[in-house]
């Protein structure tokens, strides 16, 4: 290994080292318990179980539903897995296998829950949740660094953003996913929208203005935001192109391509390394 690729490394691995620390990040739903190893708990382990069997095309566009009558009851368990939409079905399928084992175990008992981790979320209830915009409970990471000129900055992030959330809910009901960038003064924002694609476009636009004003109020001039809900999430970095461009709705290439690619995207000077605070939202009715 040639020496200018130190500095890259470490990067590499601190980034990482941050991530596992806020992820997984469970919320157990306060709404009741089921009973161990009654139908309900059988129902919901067949059900996320099936994450990893399913053949449904949707996992290449990042997203999985189910649903199943709990026998012996008059409930419906509904279950819905979304990924980024950069990842690849393969990855998403992982991300949520792993997640549905972490929510099993971090909310062993609770009705309903969701579970978000760094690259995809779980949820499940037994209050219907297909085509609903769920914007709590709410999670919230931003950089601890503040932009130096935050008026031009903010001009161009809003910009950016509000393109971006008309261009996601724009998108079909396969994936409502969007990415760009803008350069600002020494600074690229690059940032994401995405919702649920089982939303009409119109509730994917309240989800992610819902999404857009808790950004505002949190995390006004930070360099960098995710703030992630149920149906929608918002993330913004400077100067880190985190996610991999995706042309059209096409299945992604070959896993070959991405370390590289991964490898320059995650490259950033070491003033805007991300540096993670981190906050609830406040109208969470949940459980941390
Ligand atoms: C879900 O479970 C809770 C707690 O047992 C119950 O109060 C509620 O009525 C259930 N919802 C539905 C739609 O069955
Ligand atoms: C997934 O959600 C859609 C509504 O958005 C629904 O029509 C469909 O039946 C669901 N699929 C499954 C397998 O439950
Ligand atoms: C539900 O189960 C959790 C443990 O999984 C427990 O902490 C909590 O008190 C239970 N809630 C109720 C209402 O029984
Ligand atoms: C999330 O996805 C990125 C890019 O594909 C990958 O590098 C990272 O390892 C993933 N995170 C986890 C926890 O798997």
């Amino acid at each position: 290994m040639n020496p200018p690729n130190l500095p890259l490394l470490l990067l590499l691995v601190f980034a990482s080292t941050i991530n596992a620390q806020f992820f997984p990040k469970p919320y157990c739903g306060s709404t009741g318990n089921f009973t161990a190893d009654s139908t309900y708990e059988t129902t919901l382990t067949t059900l996320l179980s099936s994450i990893s069997t399913t053949k449904s095309l949707s996992l290449t566009y990042g997203f999985f539903n189910t649903s199943s009558a709990v026998s012996g009851t008059s409930q419906i368990l509904y279950v819905i897995g979304s990924c980024h939409g950069d990842l690849t079905a393969e990855s998403c399928r992982a991300c949520l296998d792993a997640s549905a084992s972490d929510i099993r175990r971090l909310c062993p008992l609770q009705k309903e829950a969701v579970l978000y981790s760094e690259n995809c979320t779980v949820r499940y209830s037994n209050a219907s949740i297909f085509g609903t915009v769920t914007t709590d409970p709410g999670y919230q990471l931003s950089n601890v660094n503040d932009v130096t000129s935050p008026d031009t900055y903010n001009t161009a992030l809003r910009s950016l953003l509000d393109g971006l959330q008309a261009e996601a809910a724009g998108g079909d009901s396969l994936r409502k996913y969007a990415t760009g960038d803008v350069p600002v003064g020494l600074y690229t924002i690059y940032a994401m929208e995405q919702c649920t694609p089982d939303l009409t476009e119109q509730n994917c636009r309240n989800c992610l203005a819902t999404v857009f004003q808790r950004l505002v109020v949190c995390c006004a001039g930070k360099m960098g935001v995710k703030i992630m809900a149920p149906s929608c999430q918002i993330r913004y970095e400077t100067n880190d192109q985190f996610f991999d461009p995706v042309g059209e709705p096409l299945p992604p290439p070959p896993p070959a391509a991405s370390p590289r690619q991964l490898l320059f995207g995650r490259l950033q000077p070491p003033s805007t390394a991300p540096s993670w605070s981190q906050r609830s939202s406040s109208t969470c009715r949940w459980n941390p």
